[in-house]
């Protein structure tokens, strides 16, 4: 059995699933955190044949229970943890007006709370070993404005920035910080924040992204953009005044025919 762990959170559906059997894929043990237990006993049972080991930890990591929970069992288990996957997270979409503060606490806690405590909990640990990784899921909507998505994307670009300050404050420990920035992704995303669309066929798989994704942290890439789509759009948001940028990805999204909605109901 391999005795290189990896955290992942969000790992029951989606990119985090897919990060998962990526690592598993690459012999690296995984401790899969997201709040549907079943979903995570069913992930666990696909890795496991494949040779690693697979702990699941049931928890809302919106919560301070949940990260609790979370940081009881990883001292109870003391994994000798080399990777941290940052990815769990929810979309709302609707007017800021329109969301309700409770939401946005939540999304607030989980895709940032959760992530600034468990890299915190991990970092000793890889800084004692001198080794190990930290990959947080972003977002394109990192670098620009995106109406209807106004405190998602705040959010998203909260942790590229705290991903390229981390890294700096790293530089020659070992440990590495990766941001990835995913654009449209097909997993269940959009249908749980109740988002529909007249195209649903657009974007990278969860698998390609995944792919990517641990492509990139483990050759401590700081930034990994995957596909040329949003290469091109994190390209354009460089030179183009970000006013532009987020009118531009209004329309788009009026293109896609996403309509407004006030987000996914726990
Ligand atoms: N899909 C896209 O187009 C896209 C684009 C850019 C960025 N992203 C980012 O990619 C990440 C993964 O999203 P996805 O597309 O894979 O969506 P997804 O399939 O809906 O997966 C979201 C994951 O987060 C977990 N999660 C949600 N709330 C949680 C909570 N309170 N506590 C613990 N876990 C929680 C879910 O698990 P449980 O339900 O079991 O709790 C699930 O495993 C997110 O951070 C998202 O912002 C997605």
């Amino acid at each position: 059995m391999p005795d290189q762990w990896a955290i992942v959170t969000g790992a029951s559906s989606g990119i985090g699933a897919a990060i998962a059997e990526e690592l598993a894929a690459r012999r690296w043990s995984v401790v899969l955190i997201g709040r549907d237990e079943q979903a995570l006993a069913r992930q666990a049972a696909k890795l496991t044949p494949q040779g690693v080991r697979a702990l699941t930890i049931a928890a809302d990591l919106s919560t301070s229970e949940g990260l609790a929970r979370v940081h009881a069992r990883l001292a109870e288990a003391k994994l000798p943890v080399a990777a941290l996957v940052n990815n769990a997270g929810f979309g709302l979409h609707a007017p800021f007006e329109a969301t309700a503060s409770a939401d946005e606490a939540r999304m607030i806690d989980l895709q940032l709370k959760a992530m600034l405590e468990l890299t915190k909990c991990c970092l000793p640990g890889m800084r004692e070993r001198k080794h190990g990784y930290v990959l947080n899921v972003a977002s394109v909507y990192a670098y620009s404005p995106v109406p209807q998505q106004a405190v998602y994307a705040a959010c998203k670009a909260f942790m590229l920035s705290f991903s390229r300050t981390l890294a700096l404050e790293l530089d020659g420990s070992g440990v590495s910080v990766t941001a990835l920035c995913p654009g449209i992704t097909q997993t269940n995303f959009r249908a749980r924040a109740g988002m529909k669309e007249k195209r649903s066929a657009f974007g990278l798989s969860a698998a390609e992204v995944a792919r990517i994704a641990v492509r990139g942290m483990l050759r401590g890439k700081l930034v990994v953009v995957p596909g040329w789509g949003n290469t091109l759009y994190v390209c354009c948001a460089r030179w183009l005044p970000a006013g532009l940028l987020g009118r531009f990805t209004r329309w788009f999204n009026r293109r896609r025919g996403l309509t407004p909605h006030a987000g996914e109901k726990a």
